[in-house]
């Protein structure tokens, strides 16, 4: 059965357009485990821009699950992650002016580059997962670079206008999914997928687990809105 992984960079960013303590992400990774999350992520960006230093660590002390730290491939996150010991890691891609990340990883581009990361993040028994397009290709090299996990991008498919492009990019994911399970990959997939689009994947039993992180969040303002409002109602009554 597949499992959900849930990401709370975005409780960290309604944190952030206010400079203060709250929400604490690492409440809300609690709160995910004790309603069935089976692994917590979060992405330490390179400008810290939603979770810092201090989510990380913390989250490491207290997720009862798994943590799978969201990283790009550069020297500080690879020391910080052989530090921390996230249960596993996931390479991203990672450009500063982007809002969330935008597409896969080229693993391609550098094979030798990505297999001696899997290399270090191996020695401290941390595994490792790609994020990338649904491409042949790229799950090739994921597999031969080492890789334990390839996480498809499904962000292209959640973005489709019409039901015929939706088909057609799902096609393209679900040939991925039979690529990496013929390679003996574990699958994940993410991006974009929200509590409507994501019904479409039932059909792919290799997929293990799915990242979800902004729908659940927009989600949890609504439908949590109500009752704040009344917590709130009742505390400025006059008795
Ligand atoms: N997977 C990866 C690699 C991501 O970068 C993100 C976004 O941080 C997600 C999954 C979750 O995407 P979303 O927030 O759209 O559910």
């Amino acid at each position: 059965m597949a499992k959900l992984a849930v990401n709370v960079d975005h409780v960290a960013t309604v944190r952030e357009a206010r400079g203060i303590d709250e929400p604490d992400p690492v409440l809300a990774a609690g709160i995910a485990e004790l309603a069935g999350a089976e692994c917590i992520i979060c992405h330490l960006r390179e400008d810290r821009r939603h979770i810092h230093d201090r989510d990380l660590r913390l989250l490491r002390q207290t997720v009862k699950t798994r943590l799978n730290m969201e990283m790009a491939a550069v020297e500080e996150m690879i020391n910080i992650a052989r530090d921390v010991y996230p249960d596993l890691v996931t390479l991203v891609p990672e450009r500063r002016q982007e809002l969330t990340t935008e597409g896969g990883l080229d693993v391609r581009a550098d094979p030798d580059y990505y297999r001696n990361v899997v290399e270090r993040l191996k020695d401290k028994n941390i595994r490792v997962s790609f994020f990338v397009d649904p491409e042949a290709s790229q799950i090739e090299t994921v597999h031969q670079a080492g890789g334990d996990i390839v996480e498809i991008h499904t962000g292209h498919y959640s973005e489709a206008r019409t039901e015929s492009e939706a088909e057609e990019r799902f096609i393209r994911i679900a040939k991925a999914v039979e690529k990496a399970a013929s390679l003996g990959l574990d699958i994940s997939v993410g991006h974009g997928l929200n509590y409507v689009n994501v019904k479409r994947f039932h059909s792919l039993s290799q997929i293990t687990e799915y990242s979800i992180g902004h729908s659940i969040v927009a989600r949890a303002v609504l439908v949590g809105f109500e009752r704040a409002v009344r917590e709130m109602v009742e505390l400025v009554r006059p008795f």
